[in-house]
């Protein structure tokens, strides 16, 4: 048995009906582009969201490709099926190792075994929390593979197997990982080089040092009596960093606890607070 989806069901689908078809095929070449390759049973919502704006112009311009792997194909039977009861007994069905294994086997056929340089992420809310540590750490790789769960779960035996890094987006339950992986992939595609068009960007935007950004403000100065802050308007930018510090400290410390002794742990940011 090959690693391909059976030839009578001809090609694996990549297309998608929410972006243009051409999105994601017609591409020059992109040797070398970052890419992602998304194991799902509705490859059909991708790029979805990641089809728009500043990562949409991206995929466009060819600095990352997407490659949706439909994992009925690997299905078997008339219905290419490609879940069952769990074992145990209870409720939902799991999906299968042995189909999931060969979607897999599929994905990275041409990527580096080497997970710093192609991560193989599972989506699941038992995983890891998802933070801009992690997404800085997938932008440095040369792609991914992302596997979408569907029902209650993968059979463990095809995590383990394959040593598969379980990653979720936070501590609720969502259908399947599609929106996940989005999410995942915007936060990740958006550090890497070309793609905001602004290269100091991301350098202090929440999360960066570790703190939560400041407000912002524009005009009108003055908006149904609410009053853009005097230092802002100063034109003392030795002032204005300074306030900006300290509301990101504020808001920090008040909203997230845990990134505030995060924070101030560090010798860097000895705080009188
Ligand atoms: N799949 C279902 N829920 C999820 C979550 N919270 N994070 C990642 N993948 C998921």
């Amino acid at each position: 048995m090959t690693d391909e989806p059976s030839k009578s069901h001809g090609r694996l689908n990549i297309g998608a009906t929410l972006a243009p078809r051409e999105l994601i095929t017609d591409r020059p070449d992109l040797a070398g582009a970052w890419t992602a390759k998304i194991i799902t049973l509705f490859p059909e919502t991708f790029p979805g969201v990641l089809g728009a704006s500043l990562t949409g112009k991206a995929l466009q311009d060819g600095l990352w490709k997407l490659e949706p792997i439909d994992l009925r194909l690997f299905g078997e039977g008339k219905h290419r099926n490609v879940d069952d009861t769990p074992a145990g007994g209870g409720a939902g069905m799991v999906l299968r190792p042995d189909i999931m294994g060969r979607a897999i086997q599929f994905a990275q056929k041409n990527a580096p075994q080497d997970r710093t340089r192609w991560p193989l992420v599972y989506l699941s809310p038992r995983g890891k929390p998802f933070d801009q540590q992690t997404a800085r750490r997938f932008a440095a790789a040369d792609g991914i593979t992302m596997i979408c769960g569907r029902f209650e779960g993968l059979d463990q035996r095809v995590i383990d197997h394959y040593d598969i890094e379980e990653v979720s987006i936070g501590d609720y339950v969502l259908t399947g990982g599609e929106i996940a992986a989005q999410a995942i992939l915007d936060a990740t595609i958006r550090l890497r080089a070309g793609v905001l068009g602004n290269a100091t960007s991301t350098e202090d935007e929440s999360f960066s040092e570790g703190l939560l950004e400041h407000p912002q403000y524009t005009r009108p100065a003055d908006w149904e009596g609410h009053k853009v802050p005097d230092v802002l308007t100063s034109g003392d930018h030795g002032k204005v960093a300074e306030w900006r510090q300290k509301e990101a400290e504020h808001l920090t410390r008040t909203r997230r606890p845990d990134l505030w002794r995060a924070y101030t742990a560090k010798p860097e940011n000895n705080s009188t607070d």
